[in-house]
């Protein structure tokens, strides 16, 4: 390795660090290294710039793709993992942390002059600028993969609209991703992010956990996991009543935001905590968001209703509002676990990078057939996935015998 700076150094240790909890990626990138099935690809990708990533990236390399990396998102990159890509690996990525909205979307376009042949996207900003702007490039496209929810809400409606103008593989659907992902990655993560923001203590606090999808769901459970009293806040009546036996409270976000020491939004959804809601808060109310985008929270009403804003400390700011009531907000309203935190455990990125590194091959080759739509990850790698992480966990699962396998297609046999 030619002379790197001090921060490549750091970052390329964090990158070797994280990938030793990475088996199915790196199994992937073994055999890639042999079959080069991305040989003449090229990638340009728009992700959260974090270890985890580089070593998608690594691995995308490694199957002869040429890639180029940008930030998914302004205030979740890893400095030291750019550098490290950029000197140590060969990587070209452009994104730095805190970068402004102009900086986040020229970053956009320089990735896209590599004129790539797949798009590597996360909540489909990258997408949406080739459709919108760059559109000349479109037809050297065999494809995509998105990988949030988000990203997918959005891609959907362009096929819908019938302006989606080639085939996208929803990485976010497949099962080894949004099951462990965004459930227990976001619930560990959500709760790291505002430990390390806060010091606070979570034990027997009121804690408001807004949206009860898959993220929902494990910020929830590793909240009451600390000892928190737990209330979800939905507008969907199942999963409201799933909430209910989950053994959490359930409420509106008017009867619960009185009572909250934390509200974190998981919803994908704009405004679910109002101005009314925010001036509900008692003094010292600490908000935050783990959704793709910044705009659960009401931030423009909270700035227009407050005498005050200043930062009290690393990744949190206090409003002091009207009323004399302060209100801290964790990392802008920007996901909380990446911003103020390191994002997900590399053990469930292992699985949704296994799926993304899967997809780009199965776009290399198979691309040129699709329709413009959103595909789901074909259910073979699905499983492929899971197969190789119960082994690289050392588990061992039962095995339908022939007999069984007959016996449950058939209806012959009854009572
Ligand atoms: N922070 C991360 O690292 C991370 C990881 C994965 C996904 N995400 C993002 O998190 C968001 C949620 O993802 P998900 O997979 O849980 O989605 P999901 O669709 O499974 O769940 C969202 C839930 O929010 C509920 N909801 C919508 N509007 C609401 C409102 N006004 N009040 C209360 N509840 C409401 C929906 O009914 C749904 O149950 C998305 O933006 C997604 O892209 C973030």
């Amino acid at each position: 390795m030619d002379k790197v700076s001090d921060l490549a150094v750091q970052g390329k240790d964090k990158i070797e660090w994280i990938a030793q909890k990475m088996p199915v990626l790196n199994e992937i990138s073994k055999r890639w290294e042999k079959s080069k099935p991305l040989k003449g690809i090229k990638v340009s990708a728009c992700l959260h710039v974090t270890a985890k990533t580089a070593n998608l990236m690594k691995a995308l390399k490694k199957g002869g793709a040429e890639v180029m990396l940008c930030a998914s998102n302004p205030l979740s990159t890893q400095d030291d993992v750019v550098a490290a890509l950029n000197e140590a690996y060969g990587i070209d990525t452009f994104a730095s942390r805190g970068e402004s909205k102009e900086s986040f979307y020229r970053n956009i376009h320089t990735i896209l002059d590599l004129k790539p042949n797949v798009t590597v996207d996360d909540g489909a900003d990258l997408v949406n600028t080739l459709h919108k702007e760059r559109s000349d490039l479109i037809e050297n496209v065999l494809g995509g993969t998105e990988e949030t929810t988000t990203g997918v809400i959005r891609l959907k409606a362009m096929a819908e609209e019938k302006v989606l103008k080639y085939p996208v593989i929803a990485v976010n659907d497949a099962l080894t991703k949004h099951m462990f992902d965004n459930r227990y990655g976001t619930g560990q993560s959500t709760i790291d992010g505002i430990l390390r923001a806060t010091n606070y203590l979570i034990a027997g606090s009121n804690f408001i956990v807004v949206g009860y999808g898959w993220c929902g769901r494990g910020i929830a459970s590793r909240a009451r996991g600390m000892g928190a009293r737990v209330t979800v806040v939905e507008v969907d009546p199942i999963k409201a009543l799933e909430a209910a036996m989950d053994g959490y409270a359930v409420s509106s976000m008017g009867k619960a935001a009185p009572t909250a020491d934390f509200v974190v939004t998981a919803t994908g959804n704009l405004h679910v905590v109002s101005l009314r809601h925010l001036e509900m808060l008692k003094d010292g109310a600490i908000i935050c968001n783990a959704g793709h985008f910044n705009v659960e929270i009401d931030l423009h009403s909270l700035t227009q209703k407050s005498d005050e804003i200043r930062q009290v400390r690393e990744n949190i700011q206090e409003f002091r509002m009207k009323s004399g009531k302060r209100v801290y907000l964790i990392s802008e309203g920007r996901l909380v676990n990446l911003a103020a935190g390191e994002g997900h455990p590399a053990e469930v990125m292992d699985m949704s990078f296994a799926n993304q590194a899967l997809s780009v091959e199965w776009i290399a080759k198979e691309g040129k057939k699709l329709k413009n739509k959103v595909y789901s990850v074909p259910e073979h790698l699905d499983q492929e996935i899971a197969r190789l992480k119960l082994i690289s966990m050392g588990m061992e699962i039962e095995e339908l015998t022939p007999e069984q396998e007959e016996y449950l297609k058939s209806w012959s046999q009854g009572t």
